[in-house]
């Protein structure tokens, strides 16, 4: 079969050149879609602003998403969209796109040839392709830490940076459950934005603001720097979908298409022009100033960008013909550029938009504790990170050792507002549970490096491998630590170093499983430090098994018997070393272990460091609680003492 259809194949090529070519019928059917407006002072702008929400991660992890696999789950395909992008933008010039989310984006480009690189470098410096927010995800507002923020929306900007020397002017916040002030001036503003898009506000909020024209605001996030981080906000009126009345245009959309060939039947160009008036002036009655903003897309659209830019032309011309309005292709840079040309005077909003409820009793609030292990883990990893970065940047960063880009990414991923928040599906948190893991054991092979480095004095010259190394306990909170679970013999020492990330000094009380109930603790300069030993309860030692065994598969070598807890002192961005060795502690600064029941001296104990004290007896029983300030205090009689 093969030549027969190379031969049908080569017939068809030839006769389609026949018709295609100078003379032919193409011409006679092809309509030129003007397209080409811009604004238009004394009409009513409608900016439509093509877009797609693509999530990082929920009903399908972020790479399931990309490549489209598990569409059985939602059918959405990256790749599709931005595949299809180029050559819908190339056709023509007036076309425009925004394009939001790095990590999606950075997995296209590295599968990109040069050619196509240089292709869409151009649609980017020509402004066709504008990417809008640019971190790595959409983050969350309400469940992340703000240096989580900052850093996944500058791994984004730093990619945009260095690839295509342009800065993101735009937030672009559409989908995260409420928002907050932080977003609008450190995020915002600070970051320097123009300004900050976005939908999700309390229903009774919205439909007010609705009444008053006050869906547009300038939001001052900062008490602090007040004006000076002033920000524009726009809220839409409904979601960020087309406005109502059918202008969805997915291939599988139901929305009427506009069908304006009079050869074929069921013409209907009056009656959308008709629609996309009628949707434009209802909106304008919500909205200041004569620019509305037609959010054309939703999430995972534009996977066949053409089936939405061949109506949209359509919708442009014809209804610029019509007059009434006028239509043009925009982005919310150029949006927000008119609105600024207005000199409107715009209301001013302050605080939060928290909680957020899209309906009566149903309050987006839950979201804040759900899948609490995954919050604990984004954040003692992100505060991990940050120690690792400074580390990395201690010995400086090597082109072949470790490094932390693997922790970042996972990190930056973990602050989308499906992923911290607890939204998504299980398969999807393990992934980015995943993630963690991965980046966190390379960030710990480069701090153990770096601390190896640091410790070995003298050593000025660049340090890639050092004698010492360090090892790392994570699973301290299951009590699973297999340096200090070493028998230590006479003459050695386990040696304790701990690092201070932050930017002040830290005292705090470090505790570490060990074997043996005769210890000792020294500091770097041989002075014997406090130390008090706390026996591990057998039942605890138990449950320590278990949870070893589920997470490493085996079970623990040892068994330790004690923690020796004893107070550290570090220094900011500095280190501290201590030793644990066998010996006797000197009984003067040796505390004795309050929990053993034979304690000879039975003494009270008294806790509270403020006006309130609580007082305990020997036997562990509360006795007395007093009050300074009203000079209140009670005495309790516990059951063995019998009242007269
Ligand atoms: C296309 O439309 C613009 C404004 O919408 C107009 O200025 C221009 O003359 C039109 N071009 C053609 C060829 O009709
Ligand atoms: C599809 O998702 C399910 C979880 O719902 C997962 O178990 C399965 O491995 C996924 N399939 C692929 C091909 O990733
Ligand atoms: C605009 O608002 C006014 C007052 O609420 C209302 O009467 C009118 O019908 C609205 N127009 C459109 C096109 O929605
Ligand atoms: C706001 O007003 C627009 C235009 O009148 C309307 O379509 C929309 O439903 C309103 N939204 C709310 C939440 O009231
Ligand atoms: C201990 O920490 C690890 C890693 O942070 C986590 O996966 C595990 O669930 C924690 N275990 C318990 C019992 O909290
Ligand atoms: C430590 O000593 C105990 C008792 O002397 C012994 O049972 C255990 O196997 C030793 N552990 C190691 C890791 O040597
Ligand atoms: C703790 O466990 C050990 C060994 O399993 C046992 O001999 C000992 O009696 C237990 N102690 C208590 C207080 O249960």
């Amino acid at each position: 079969m093969g030549p027969v259809r190379l031969a049908l194949l080569l017939l068809l090529l030839a006769a389609a050149a026949v018709v295609l070519g100078p003379g032919g019928g193409g011409e006679a059917v092809y309509i030129p879609y003007n397209t080409s407006a811009g604004v238009v002072n004394g009409k009513l702008n409608v900016h439509v602003v093509p877009h797609t929400h693509d999530d990082v991660g929920w009903l399908k992890t972020v790479d399931q998403y990309y490549v489209g696999s598990n569409n059985s789950i939602q059918n959405a395909c990256v790749q599709n969209v931005l595949d299809s992008l180029v050559p819908a933008l190339l056709k023509d010039e007036n076309r425009k796109f925004i394009y939001v989310e790095q990590a999606f984006f950075q997995r296209w480009w590295r599968q990109q040839s040069d050619m196509i690189k240089d292709t869409v470098k151009g649609l980017v410096s020509s402004g066709r392709l504008e990417f809008i927010n640019g971190g790595m995800c959409m983050h969350d507002e309400a469940t992340v830490h703000y240096i989580d923020m900052i850093d996944q929306t500058t791994l984004g900007h730093r990619f945009i940076k260095e690839e295509f020397g342009q800065i993101p002017r735009i937030g672009w916040q559409i989908d995260p459950f409420g928002h907050s002030a932080v977003q609008a001036y450190l995020l915002g503003a600070e970051v320097g934005f123009d300004a900050l898009y976005f939908f999700r506000i309390d229903y009774q909020d919205r439909d007010t603001r609705n009444g008053t024209k006050e869906l547009e605001v300038v939001w001052r996030g900062s008490k602090t720097f007040g004006s000076s981080a002033d920000i524009f906000a726009g809220i839409f009126p409904k979601n960020y979908e087309p406005p109502p009345g059918e202008f969805y245009f997915e291939v599988d959309d139901t929305s009427p298409v506009v069908q304006d060939d009079p050869l074929l039947f069921d013409y209907n160009v009056e009656q959308r022009v008709n629609d996309f008036v009628a949707a434009a002036l209802a909106q304008a009655n919500v909205t200041r100033t004569n620019h509305i903003m037609f959010t054309m897309g939703t999430d995972f659209k534009y996977q066949y960008a053409e089936s939405w830019f061949r109506q949209m032309d359509k919708l442009i011309h014809y209804v610029n013909k019509d007059g009434r309005v006028n239509a043009l292709y925009s982005t919310p840079s150029i949006y927000t550029d008119a609105k600024f040309s207005t000199n409107e005077p715009w209301p001013l909003k302050t605080n939060d938009f928290f909680p957020y409820a899209d309906n009566p009793n149903a309050y987006w609030t839950g979201y804040f504790t759900s899948r609490p292990a995954l919050k604990r883990y984004v954040r003692m990893m992100s505060g991990y990170y940050l120690a690792a970065r400074q580390l990395e940047f201690f010995i400086g960063r090597s082109k072949s050792g470790s490094t932390t880009d693997s922790l970042g990414d996972a990190l930056a991923l973990a602050q989308h507002h499906d992923a911290v928040t607890g939204t998504e599906k299980q398969h999807v948190a393990n992934d980015y549970a995943k993630r963690l893991s991965i980046g966190y054991k390379k960030a710990e092979e480069l701090v153990s490096t770096s601390l190896g480095c640091l410790s070995e004095s003298g050593s000025n010259s660049r340090c890639s491998s050092p004698t010492t190394k360090f090892v790392q306990c994570p699973l301290l909170n299951i009590t699973y630590c297999p340096p200090s679970e070493m028998n230590l013999s006479q003459g050695k020492s386990l040696v304790v170093l701990v690092y201070n990330s932050l930017g002040w000094k830290r005292e705090d009380v470090l505790r570490i499983p060990v074997m043996s109930d005769s210890i000792v603790v020294h500091d770097s300069e041989g002075r014997e430090i406090e130390s008090q030993l706390l026996p591990i309860a057998n039942a605890s030692s138990h449950l320590r098994d278990r949870h070893v065994k589920a997470y490493l598969g085996t079970s623990p070598a040892a068994s330790p018997k004690f923690w020796v807890a004893f107070p550290a002192s570090v220094a900011p961005l500095g280190f501290s070393t201590y030793f644990i060795s066998i010996g006797k502690r000197s009984a003067s600064i040796s505390s004795t272990s309050t929990l053993n029941s034979q304690g000879s001296e039975s003494r009270n104990l008294q806790v509270g460091q403020g006006r309130l004290k609580l007082q305990y007896d020997a036997a562990g029983a509360l006795s007395q609680y007093s009050d300074s300030k009203t000079q209140r205090s009670k005495q309790i009689l516990s059951r063995s003492t019998s009242i007269t």
